[in-house]
């Protein structure tokens, strides 16, 4: 049998990312983050430099929000807000500890001039939504379980428009829905299904039956909290089963040091929103 390797071609994205200047664990909202481990901000700024160079280096565009003193858990930027097509979809934290970082992102698509919808109910921005505009004509996969309300989900879909379909994550270390499953290009998904319900798991099988499906220690690793651009997939450095899986499949690993960031619970999709014109 001939294997034939698919070319994978890569889109240019705009993200938003925020630099941690003032990151540090002061409390715990999820179960990574341990109030008695020390952090070292300087080591978190340079490996965050790491990656935002790696994100200018595969020629995506990349705007920095300045950070706020106080606001310990910024840097995780992908909670702010969702967008696509040019709606925002804002975010509303759950934990008052994160309530101010919503406003600051608003400021930003306020300054950019695009169309910001406040939302009534509870949810964490990309954290728990991705969107896949090639598959289905344009679906939303929205996560549910700790953090977003599933009303939410409802809300999304009335703003943007699209499809949402809301899973169930049911195991507290994946938290967010982009601590389980992650776009790895324009219609296709890789995720670790035993963070889902099984009815969620059998939702999952049955839209993408092509997903790559991340092993235990690639997904407690951070693995599926990536950022791919279709081709690129930046990735935690340790993920590394999940790195060969999809190199593999077509795709191209660009492995990231981003362990500092670990200790809040979140790595390097966390770090960075995309913008969706
Ligand atoms: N400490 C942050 C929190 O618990 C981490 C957020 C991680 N972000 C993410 N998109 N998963 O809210």
């Amino acid at each position: 049998m001939v294997s034939v390797t698919q070319h994978r071609m890569p889109r240019k994205r705009t993200y938003l990312i925020c630099p941690p200047e003032h990151f540090a664990v002061e409390y715990a909202i999820n179960p990574w983050m341990d109030t008695a481990t020390p952090v070292d901000t300087e080591l978190a700024l340079k490996q965050w430099t790491g990656l935002r160079e790696t994100l200018l280096s595969l020629g995506h565009e990349v705007h920095v929000l300045p950070p706020e003193p106080g606001l310990r858990d910024m840097v995780f930027a992908a909670n702010g807000a969702f967008s696509v097509d040019g709606t925002v979809y804002g975010a509303r934290f759950k934990h008052p500890q994160r309530t101010a970082e919503a406003a600051l992102h608003r400021e930003f698509y306020d300054r950019l001039g695009w169309r910001y919808v406040a939302p009534s109910e509870t949810n964490e921005g990309e954290g728990d939504f991705t969107y896949l505009p090639e598959a289905y004509g344009g679906l939303v996969l929205a996560g549910y379980g700790y953090r977003t309300d599933p009303a939410a989900h409802a809300e999304a879909q009335e703003v943007l428009a699209r499809p949402v379909v809301s899973l169930h994550l049911t195991d507290p270390r994946f938290y967010h829905l982009d601590t389980a499953l992650a776009s790895i290009d324009d219609s296709n998904i890789a995720y670790f299904p035993t963070a889902f319900s099984s009815a969620s798991q059998t939702v999952l099988r049955q839209l993408f039956p092509d997903a790559i499906v991340a092993a235990d220690a690639d997904a407690l690793a951070f693995g599926l909290n990536l950022v791919s651009d279709g081709r690129n997939v930046v990735l935690p450095a340790e993920a590394t089963g999940l790195a060969e899986q999809l190199a593999a499949a077509g795709y191209r690993p660009v492995p990231v040091e981003l362990a500092e960031l670990k200790k809040g619970g979140g790595s390097i999709k966390c770090c960075v929103a995309e913008l969706r014109p």
